[in-house]
C-alpha cells in the first residue's frame, strides 16, 4: 500500500463490475460497456490500472498504445465521486507517466470534452499542451480539446 493509503495495481477481469459501477456515476453518455472494458482489460494493447482505497475500487484509468504513432493515449481516468480531491486522480496520471517511460514511449495525449474544466485543470497541470479541437467528437455532438505531454517531463 503507498503511504497516502491506496493500492494502485493492473485491473482484473473481476474488477468489472466494480469499474461499471464508477463508470455509471461518472459519465452521462459515451460509458464504456462490460465487453469493452473486458477487451481493455484483457485483449487491448495497453495497460489498465485500477486504484483502490479503504479496500474498494475508487478509480481507474485506461491506457492504449498507438501502434502507428507509438503514443500512450489515456483512453479513460475517472474517479469515484466521494473519492475526488484526494489525489487519486493525480496518482493514476503518474502511473500513466512511469508506464511511459518505462516502455520507452515520448509522448502522451489524450482526448477531454471541451467542457470538462475539472479534467482540463488536471491535465494542463500536469504538462499537457493543447493541441487542437476535434469538432463533433463525443455522440451528443461536443467537442474535444485534444492534448499531448512528453512523458520525460
Ligand atoms: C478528473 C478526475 C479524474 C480528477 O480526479 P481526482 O482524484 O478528483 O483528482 P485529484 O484529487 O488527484 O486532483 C489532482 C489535480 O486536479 C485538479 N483538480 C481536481 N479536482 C478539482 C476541482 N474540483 N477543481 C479544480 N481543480 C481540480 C487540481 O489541479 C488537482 O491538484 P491539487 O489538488 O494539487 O490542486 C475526476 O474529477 C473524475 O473522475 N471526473 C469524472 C470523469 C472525467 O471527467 N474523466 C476525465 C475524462 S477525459
Amino acid at each position: 500500500m503507498d503511504k497516502r493509503g491506496y493500492i494502485l495495481r493492473g485491473a482484473m477481469m473481476t474488477d468489472i463490475s466494480a469499474i461499471m459501477a464508477i463508470e455509471q456515476l461518472c459519465f452521462a453518455d459515451d460509458r464504456f460497456t462490460k465487453q469493452q472494458f473486458a477487451y481493455l482489460i484483457s485483449h487491448a494493447k495497453g495497460w489498465f490500472y485500477v486504484i483502490e482505497y479503504q479496500n474498494k475500487i475508487a478509480g481507474y484509468i485506461s491506457l492504449l498504445t498507438n501502434v502507428r504513432t507509438h503514443y500512450l493515449r489515456i483512453y479513460s481516468i475517472a474517479i469515484h465521486p466521494e473519492k475526488r480531491g484526494m489525489g487519486l486522480g493525480q496518482a493514476l496520471l503518474e502511473q500513466a507517466f512511469k508506464t511511459a517511460r518505462e516502455n520507452k514511449i515520448k509522448t502522451i495525449t489524450l482526448e477531454v470534452n471541451i467542457c470538462n474544466r475539472i479534467a482540463i485543470i488536471l491535465y494542463k497541470s500536469n504538462g499537457f499542451k493543447a493541441i487542437s479541437i476535434k469538432t463533433n467528437y463525443y455522440h451528443d455532438g461536443s467537442d474535444a480539446l485534444y492534448m499531448q505531454r512528453h512523458s520525460t517531463e
